[in-house]
Order: structure tokens, then C-alpha cells, then sequence
């Protein structure tokens, strides 16, 4: 039997990899792992207590709230708090960041944004939901407390991003820039334990995922190239929970696509909390990750903490192919020099 390396131990074993570094970061992947735990715990037994359903408002960006996402986004803060190396955070439910206090010493380098419950709409039927989290060294001086700038950088700037996702069984998948490795939560031992390591997503697939019910709502290229997928017989997988569906895109080849609508003329995710981690994720495991307007979705510069963008994500040839279709159905896109 192979010897079981835990996440700890593995988060631990990397900390070499750094030169400078002070285990900050360290500690901060295992808060999150910890605060995955506990979310995971009442994502599981949420069926059994009072907190199914809508917490009867909207969040910052107008979506309905439900009450495990409210749990998580408290939970993740409380971890976070907790320990004292996190300077700050922001998330998709706080309309602003939130700094955060250092405990005992001085403020810490890292700030953290995170989507704490991703795929909402799915908690009520029992179909998978996720985490997304990235870390940011902070750009203002770290001995005040944490400012925007500090968050609004773009992700090529991220020093560690990654997911958990609450399916069949509990997966935390991460990145620090040097590979993608996923964990799974072992509940006999109350562990994540390595159990994907290095993964590389196939350079194509079969499988497509996108809300084809607003077909009609996107732009001409975005349905010629929908038409094309479905004229290859590529399958349609759609979950709803941007984690679940471009997470089997990562192991099984494939590509995720939010496009601009009427109703979100700049595409529904948000860059910040959803789009930039999984595209480190995906390009860190050979994929990519670009806008419908043809631009690498990490190098946006963020303007506002909930900024939403278009996304195309996944196998790295089949991007290419959606990048033809706008090449060659939306000539005003490519002479604007997004390409
Ligand atoms: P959240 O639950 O964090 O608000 O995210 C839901 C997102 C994303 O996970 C998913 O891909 C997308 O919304 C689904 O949107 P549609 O229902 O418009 O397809
Ligand atoms: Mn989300
Ligand atoms: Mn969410």
C-alpha cells in the first residue's frame, strides 16, 4: 500500500520550493483546507438541519443568496480570522473587502478572495457545489491595514489558487504555480489526502458545457461555434456550478463557456472570485482560459472588486478552435486587437 501523504504534510514539503519563504503561506492553505472541512461537514448534512434554502436576500451582485452560502462565506472568514495570517478578504457575498486583525504580530503579506459556495442553485437537490479561493501578496505595505489595490491585481499575480469541490466525495485541488494536485477528503481520518498529483488536462475532449437555454442570447460566433460542438456530437454536460463542470473538463478534456447575454452584456462570473483561480488552475495544468473577446482571462487588470467577464475555459486546443470562430465571425473583436 502506498504510504498516504496528507495535505498538511504535502503543503509542508512544498514550503522548500520558496526561498524566502516564512510558511505565511503555508498556513494559510491549511486554514483553508481546515475551513473546507467544515463547510464540507455541513454541505453533507445540510439536508438533516435548518439551513437548506434562500436566506430571503441578494448578494452584491444581485444573485439569490442561500444559506449555506451565507455558512461558508462565515466560516472561511472565521478560519482565516482565526489564525492571523490573512491581512484581509474579499468574497462574492461582502459587497467590500474586510480586513482583517493580526494576531499578535504584525499584519501578514497575503490576502485572500474566495467564491465561498459556488453553484448555489444545486444545494436544494443535492448535486455538487465548491469553494474557489486565490491568494494575493499584497502591493500596499504590510505593516497598515489592507487596501483595495491589494486585491484588485490581476491574476498572473496570483501566488495560489484553487477549489474544493462537495461531490461524490470532497476533492481540494491547488495550485501554487508549480503544478495542480488534488487531494481527496478521507472522512475516516478526517484528512485530505493526495490522491491526483500533477494533474495535466487532455489537450482535447468531448464534452462541451454551456447554458445552451440562452443560446438564442449569444452573440453570432458564440452559436456558430455551439452549432460546430454539436455538429462534432461533442456532449453537452451543464451542472450549473462553474467548479463541477470545469472540473471534469480538467480530467476529462472538454470546454466551459459563460458568454456575454442581453441580461449580463459582460458575462456573468465574476473575475475576481471564479474566473481568475480556475483559469491559474487550468493553465497551470496545461489548459487555457480567455474571454469571448479573446482575451487571456489573467491578464485583466480588475477595476471593482465584483467585476463579472466572458469565459472560455478548458483544453488547450479546443479554446484555439473557439478562438478561430470569433476570428472569423466577429472581424470588429479581432481589428479592436483583442487577439
Ligand atoms: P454562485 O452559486 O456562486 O452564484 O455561482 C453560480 C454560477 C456558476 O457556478 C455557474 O456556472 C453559473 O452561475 C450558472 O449560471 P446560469 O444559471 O446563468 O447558467
Ligand atoms: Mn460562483
Ligand atoms: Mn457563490
Amino acid at each position: 500500500m502506498n504510504r498516504i501523504i496528507t495535505l498538511d504534510e504535502f503543503i509542508l514539503r512544498r514550503e522548500k520550493d520558496f526561498p524566502f519563504a516564512t510558511g505565511e503561506l503555508t498556513s494559510l492553505l491549511r486554514d483553508i483546507g481546515v475551513a473546507a472541512k467544515i463547510v464540507n461537514r455541513e454541505v453533507n448534512k445540510a439536508g438533516l438541519i435548518n439551513i437548506l434554502g434562500v436566506a430571503d436576500s441578494e448578494n452584491t451582485s444581485g444573485d439569490t443568496v442561500q444559506k449555506l452560502d451565507l455558512y461558508a462565506n462565515e466560516k472561511l472568514i472565521s478560519c482565516l480570522q482565526n489564525s492571523g495570517e490573512c491581512a484581509g478578504i474579499a468574497s462574492e457575498e461582502d459587497e467590500t473587502f474586510v480586513p482583517l486583525q493580526a494576531v499578535g504580530k504584525k499584519p501578514s503579506k497575503y490576502v485572500v478572495v474566495f467564491d465561498p459556495l459556488d453553484g448555489s442553485s444545486n444545494i436544494d437537490v443535492n448535486v455538487s457545489v465548491g469553494t474557489i479561493f486565490g491568494i494575493y501578496r499584497r502591493v500596499t505595505d504590510s505593516n497598515d491595514s489592507c487596501q483595495l489595490e491589494d486585491f484588485l491585481q490581476p491574476g498572473t499575480e496570483l501566488v495560489a489558487a484553487g477549489y474544493v469541490l462537495y461531490g461524490t466525495s470532497t476533492l481540494l485541488v491547488y495550485t501554487t504555480g508549480r503544478g495542480v494536485n488534488g487531494f481527496t477528503l478521507d472522512p475516516s481520518i478526517g484528512e485530505f489526502c493526495l490522491s491526483h498529483r500533477d494533474i495535466k488536462i487532455p489537450d482535447s475532449g468531448r464534452y462541451y458545457s454551456v447554458n445552451q437555454g440562452y443560446y438564442l442570447k449569444f452573440d453570432v460566433e458564440m452559436r456558430r461555434y455551439i452549432d460546430h460542438c454539436s455538429d462534432m456530437n461533442l456532449r453537452l454536460r451543464y451542472i450549473g456550478s462553474m467548479v463541477s463542470d470545469v472540473h471534469r473538463m480538467l480530467f476529462q478534456g472538454g470546454i466551459f463557456l459563460y458568454p456575454n447575454t442581453r441580461k449580463y452584456p459582460n458575462g456573468k462570473l465574476r473575475l475576481l472570485y471564479e474566473c481568475n483561480p480556475l483559469a491559474f488552475v487550468v493553465e497551470q495544468a496545461g489548459g487555457k482560459a480567455i474571454t469571448c473577446q479573446l482575451q487571456r482571462i489573467l491578464d485583466i487588470h480588475p477595476s471593482e472588486l465584483h467585476q463579472r467577464v466572458t469565459i472560455a475555459i478548458g483544453s488547450p486546443l479546443m479554446v484555439d478552435e473557439m478562438k478561430e470562430f470569433v476570428q472569423r465571425y466577429n472581424p470588429v473583436i479581432v481589428g479592436n486587437g483583442m487577439m
